[in-house]
């Protein structure tokens, strides 16, 4: 008996598929087809796969062609299976020509002709396209405009700046801010990437134009314009989705969901720290109050663990805060303590001084520990007071998460629910911390001395 293997995603079932399994079938008499599981193809980049592994496994047994599926979840488990299942043929698509000759030291290894034409990424892109603009600061924009590349049914067609733009936008229609509406009129939905005291304007006019909106933490400087942001989006059927990228990172995400287990225990601290300084060094004194402050820039972002670890209600938050300048409410450096009843949490931010990026969930049998720069993570560990107990956890951040984060912006607009890992009430609490600051409640200066 000839035993073929053949191995795919099988998104969105098309006759591509089918005429390959056939074809596969006819080279020999028992046909195992192995369906990539989604954390496989999320490693290897597919990232919008539409349907789920079940309904991916139940199409290629509709088919009827196929005497066995199994599921691929490992890079190398091609030659595992091959010697596990006894198998004579491996093949697979020509559009792989080449790529498994490795496998020929296992089995006869044969690449079938791709239907012309169809794939399941065309069918991705034909089902829906949003078109997506871009309004604000389109430097820190650009790698929204790379990380879109990856994503199927979703296309980045303006940009709305005043800026000068130092990277090439060709294929991109350009709007200044006075011509918005306009900019509005040809999207479904918009990026805010604005400086965030912008940040109200842009989203409350787009959500009024019926328009979607990705908006950069933090959403806007005061709760109630929070709160009346989600109102009206909710009224005019839009999705209003605050675009917090770490939240997208795979590690960070399957963090929290270890934290929640319980396997360091009860959370008894969580502190987070982010600085930078190249804004900095880089800027005339007198221009740095037209940039973003410490708080804004990092206080959301450092915010993020504290709020979906430990809830946002907290009993107490004191501000400790080093100013540029007496009389210029621009923090180089913040310290925020918060007070709960069972845990407290700080967050250092800065743009003024520099610090360790570091994570650290302090539990009552171990601690989580997230190395610098932990907003970009890939990486973090469990650790116990015995050494032997530690564990070492690694997940692929591709695209710091951005590309992620498209993904649920577009699957948030397509199900008509928002599907954002930062639930409203984070993007409120955050709004609130931030509001606080800026009236200077709980605040205590430091006087740094030069
Ligand atoms: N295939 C094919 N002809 C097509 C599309 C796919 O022969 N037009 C084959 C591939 O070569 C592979 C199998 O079908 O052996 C499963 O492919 P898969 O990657 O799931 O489908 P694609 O349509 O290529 O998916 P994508 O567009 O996401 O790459």
């Amino acid at each position: 008996m000839t035993r073929v293997i053949t191995y795919g995603t099988y998104d969105l079932l098309h006759y591509g598929h089918i005429r390959l399994l056939e074809r596969a079938k006819q080279l020999g008499d028992y046909l195992i087809v192995a369906v990539t599981s989604d954390d496989f193809d999320k490693k290897r980049g597919k990232i919008n796969v539409k349907q789920s592994l079940m309904e991916r496994i139940e199409a290629v047994r509709n088919t009827g062609l196929a005497d066995e599926i199994i599921v691929e979840e490992y890079e190398g488990q091609k030659i595992d299976d091959i010697k596990r299942y006894n198998i004579d043929i491996f093949t697979v698509g020509s559009d792989w020509k080449g790529k498994f000759d490795y496998l020929k030291e296992y089995c006869d290894v044969v690449y079938l002709d791709r239907t012309e034409g169809i794939s399941s990424s065309k069918l991705r892109s034909e089902t829906t396209t949003l078109k997506l603009g871009i309004v604000g600061n389109i430097k820190l924009a650009e790698k929204y405009i790379t990380e879109s590349k990856f994503v199927n049914g979703l296309e980045i067609v303006s940009i709305c700046t005043n800026d000068i733009i130092e990277f090439d936008t060709e294929n991109l229609q350009k709007y200044s801010y006075d011509e918005y509406d306009k900019f509005l009129s040809n999207i479904d939905a918009v990026y805010v990437v604005s400086n965030p005291n912008e940040h109200f304007n842009f989203v409350d006019e787009a959500i009024k134009n019926k328009k979607h909106v990705l908006c950069e933490t933090p959403i806007c400087l005061k709760k109630d314009e929070c709160l009346l942001l989600f109102k009206q989006a909710k009224e005019n059927g839009v999705i209003l989705m605050e675009s917090n990228k770490t939240a997208y990172s795979t590690a960070f995400n399957r963090l929290s969901l270890l934290v929640k287990t319980g396997l360091i225990g009860k959370i008894v601290s969580v502190d987070a720290t982010c600085t930078s300084m190249e804004e900095y060094l880089k800027t005339n004194i007198e221009d740095m109050p037209k940039k973003q402050n410490s708080m804004c820039a990092w206080g959301s972002v450092a915010l993020v663990p504290i709020f979906q670890l430990l809830g946002t209600n907290y009993n107490k938050i004191h501000f400790s805060t080093y100013y540029l300048d007496k009389n210029i409410n621009f923090d180089l450096f913040t310290k925020v303590d918060f007070n709960y009843n069972n845990a407290v949490a700080s967050i250092k931010v800065g743009k003024g001084v520099k610090s360790e990026g570091e994570l650290i969930i302090t539990g009552t049998k171990g601690y989580i520990y997230v190395p610098s720069p932990w907003w970009k993570t890939d990486y973090f560990e469990i650790r116990y007071e015995s050494q032997n107990d530690n564990k070492r956890y690694f997940y692929q951040l591709d695209g710091e998460g951005i590309r992620y984060e498209l993904v649920t912006f577009l699957k948030s607009v397509e199900n008509e629910k928002n599907l954002s890992y930062i639930e409203q009430e984070i993007s409120e609490a955050i709004t609130l911390v931030i509001e606080k600051f800026n009236n200077k409640e709980n605040l205590d200066e430091i006087f740094v001395e030069s």
